[in-house]
């Protein structure tokens, strides 16, 4: 079942959104070579709990931290480490999340850190751009796939692989709630949306093959090719009109 909010949860679910906007923006201040993985988590985790927040992916599922690290081939939940060195030249996935009065928010950022290829630099802004150009579909009357099809055609032309086996998802009381959002699928399908649906919509691209592969940690999704990936995604409301992108960091 798909939930539809009234206005009171919207208006928390903007405030959970605005305050996981601001994590971002000083977890992109703080990331720099020499420091961790776990660094990086542990200055999240502080943040989020200064804010008023409460980390969501923290023990959900059993997953060890609050923020997901995924360096170079890593495509999602990377675990952070205090033996993983971010290096210049690598690119870091950072997938953050925080409940606030009950209410979850959910949103990744790539970024580059110090000199990375024209080509690695591209996967990162189309992947972003993928992101916009599938909500442009996002309006109530639309159909969910609509917002699918136009990822996966913002991405046609650069030859990259759209990851199939994990997607987006609504999100509320909980962190996951129905629909499961995909990267690619056929325009005119899926559920009609609404107003008042709040949905995480997520695009994860590889520069090689779309496939990806669990390693033994049982979290970390990576490549099958070793190719690099990049992930870019924000909660987003549905409205009459535009969608509302609510996790985008403060200017
Ligand atoms: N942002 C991830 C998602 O959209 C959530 C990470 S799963 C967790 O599904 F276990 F790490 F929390
Ligand atoms: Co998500």
């Amino acid at each position: 079942m798909i939930t539809i909010k009234n206005e009171e949860e919207i208006a928390l679910m903007r405030e959970s959104c605005r305050l996981l906007g601001i994590v971002h923006k000083e977890l992109a201040g703080y990331l720099k070579p020499g420091i961790s993985t776990l660094d990086i988590d542990t200055f999240g985790e502080a943040l989020i709990r200064k804010l008023g927040g409460i980390p969501n992916f923290k023990n959900y599922n059993g997953y060890p931290a609050s923020i997901c690290v995924s360096v170079n081939d890593e495509v999602v939940h990377g675990i952070p480490s205090a033996d993983r060195i971010i290096k210049d030249g690598d690119i870091v996935s950072l997938d953050c999340g925080l409940i606030y009065k009950g209410y979850h928010s959910d949103a990744a950022r790539t970024h580059a850190v110090g000199d990375v290829s024209p080509e690695v630099s591209e996967l990162i802004s189309a992947t972003e751009k993928s992101f916009w150009d599938g909500i442009k579909k996002a309006k109530a009357g639309n159909h969910l796939y609509d917002i699918s099809n136009a990822i996966a055609e913002s991405l046609l032309d650069g030859g990259y692989g759209i990851v199939r086996d994990l997607t987006g998802h609504g999100i509320g009381t909980r962190l996951h709630e129905d629909p499961s959002i995909p990267n690619f699928a056929k325009r005119g399908h899926g559920p009609k949306l609404k107003k008042g649906m709040t949905l995480a919509i997520e695009p994860m691209v590889n520069l090689g093959t779309d496939e990806v592969e669990w390693l033994d940690d049982d979290w970390t999704v990576v490549t099958a090719d070793g190719s690099w990936s990049a992930h870019y995604e924000n909660t987003i409301l549905i409205t009459d009109g535009e969608a509302e992108v609510l996790t985008l960091e403060p200017k």
